[in-house]
């Protein structure tokens, strides 16, 4: 039988990926689309689906160009895409206002609202085993309820971002059920809306798209969707999955007991699971997982990467100078200097609370700190001491994912993952092995692929989908290296809780 083909898009913040892949995974093209984001007032982030479509036409003409594929021979498409976005739909289907995106923070005093109107946060998990995150789609429904009826009257449906894309090449409305998790109103116990808290919203039910299982034809490519891409008419189209979910998918975690790790601007801990858990104290994001019968539980520290970043930007003036007249990664030159440092970073701890925190604190009034600073603090415990704490803040929701199931290993991705030190860091203080995995840089649309594989039935299920994802590097942890670390992230334990009092009269001084 001659090769099949497969592809898998993102709709990112910054741009949209759209990759094809032959039927044993091997990625053949890929292109990014890049798109503005708006933020129209502090705080706010919004994009028009429009450029999300305009990027994805590009992108998929890119493809199909690059690879020279024949299109007769592609077997599937299934989408990933940012998480939580509201797109309002008219009842001609048209785009009523510009989507509010997952990283828009206007509506904490609508998830206040649905948090009380449940009986407060216990109440609400009943519900949904999630809290309502400002983040989330929920509150951005009852945002526009609040703030722009005119606009509410009109919205006939919502979706979310990737759903929408999957609507302009199909022409049939719904939404899948990981994306559906992260709307803050479905109840993901039993993978259907949440009637009882739509009721007591009182929205009305008909607003909430049809969800389906990721894995499901979701419908064909049209005529006019056809002429615009490129792609066959007919071809099938998969629901897909939120990127934060069918990321991880795409990374290989598909069992309990393999954790995935991202250290990116912001970080999260990942872990599939094979049964519904419940949510302990609503501190992780628990969300269906992309085939029947599976979860995800996610924890999200905000800032990770983007720490080490801002402390880059703000204090490392010296190596970035040294970086650039050398020729050299400026990263690079940092860790050698946290080289000179030693495990723990002789006592200093850094909280990387930048912007807040969302899990295990889901706290706006939380401030990053550097603890322990003496005479003899050197830059390279300093710099150490950054890398030491974020990867402390990802060990709390290692912790908790231990939990669900004995903990045997991370796969690692993002920026954090390409410094050996920072691998060997995490191995160290996770306990655990670290691996770097062959498709981890392919992010949500790998994932895509994957569900795209398991729909057209090249693969049996996404446990045998996962196994065309190979180890590209491994760590173990150094055994001589644990105790100091156990120490310091003692220290971090209590610094939190030591310093909430500050953190929230902070907040009432205005900074
Ligand atoms: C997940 C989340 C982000 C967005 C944007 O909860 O907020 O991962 O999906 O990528």
């Amino acid at each position: 039988m001659s090769k099949q083909y497969l592809i898998g898009l993102d709709v990112g913040t910054s741009g949209a990926k759209c990759i094809i892949t032959d039927d044993e995974g091997v990625v053949v093209a890929s292109s990014t689309q890049e798109y503005p984001l708006y933020t129209p007032k502090p705080g706010w982030a919004e994009q028009a689906p429009q450029d999300w479509w305009d990027a994805v036409v590009r992108g998929m003409k890119a493809i199909l160009e690059k690879s020279g594929v024949n299109p007769a021979d592609i077997a599937g498409v299934s989408y990933s895409g940012q998480m939580h976005g509201l797109v309002a739909l008219d009842e001609n289907n048209e785009v009523i206002r510009p989507a509010i995106l997952w990283c828009d923070q206007r509506t904490q005093a609508q998830c206040d609202w649905i948090t009380e109107k449940a009986g407060g946060l216990e109440g609400l998990l009943t519900y949904t085993n999630n809290q309502m995150l400002t983040g989330y789609t929920g509150g951005k429904i009852l945002w526009l309820r609040d703030e722009e009826p005119e606009n509410f009257k009109r919205m006939k449906l919502f979706v979310c971002p990737k759903d929408y894309i999957r609507f302009r090449m199909t022409g049939t409305l719904g939404i899948d059920m990981s994306d559906a998790s992260g709307t803050g109103f479905f109840d993901v116990r039993n993978r259907k809306w949440s009637d009882g808290l739509i009721a007591l919203a009182g929205l009305d039910k008909a607003i909430f798209p049809e969800a389906h299982e990721s894995t499901e034809l979701a419908g064909t490519v049209t005529a006019e969707a056809a002429r615009a891409t490129g792609l066959p008419e007919g071809l099938n189209c998969y629901y897909g999955g939120g990127d934060a979910i069918i990321q991880t998918t795409g990374g290989g975690m598909v069992k309990p007991g393999t954790l995935g790790v991202v250290i990116g601007t912001s970080g999260n801990v990942s872990m599939a699971l094979d049964k519904y858990e419940d949510n302990p104290n609503g501190a992780l994001q628990l969300f269906c997982g992309n085939e029947p019968g599976s979860w995800m539980a996610l924890g999200v520290t905000l800032t990770a990467g983007g720490a080490y970043r801002w402390y880059k930007d703000e204090l490392c003036g010296e190596e970035s100078s040294r970086a650039k007249s050398e020729g050299r990664n400026v990263f690079d030159v940092m860790g050698e200097t946290a080289e000179q440092s030693v495990p723990g970073a002789n006592g200093v701890v850094f909280t990387p609370y930048l912007t807040g925190e969302r899990c295990p604190y889901p706290d706006p009034n939380a401030r990053a700190s550097f603890y322990g600073l003496t005479l003899s603090t050197k830059k390279g415990d300093i710099t150490r001491s950054v890398m030491e704490g974020v990867t402390y803040s990802l060990k709390q929701l290692v912790d908790i994912m231990g939990g669900f199931a004995q903990n045997e290993k991370v796969y690692t991705s993002g920026g954090g993952s390409v410094s050996a030190l920072w691998r060997q860091m995490q191995a160290d203080i996770f306990d655990l092995p670290v691996y770097t995995m062959s498709a981890a840089s392919e992010g949500g649309a790998y994932g895509a692929i994957m569900v795209a594989g398991v729909g057209a039935g090249i693969w049996k299920d996404l446990k045998d989908a996962a196994g065309i994802i190979k180890a590209e590097t491994e760590t173990h942890p150094d055994p001589a290296n644990q105790p100091a670390y156990s120490k310091t992230y003692q220290l971090y334990n209590q610094l939190y809780h030591a310093l909430k009092p500050v953190y929230d009269q902070s907040a009432e001084l205005g900074y």
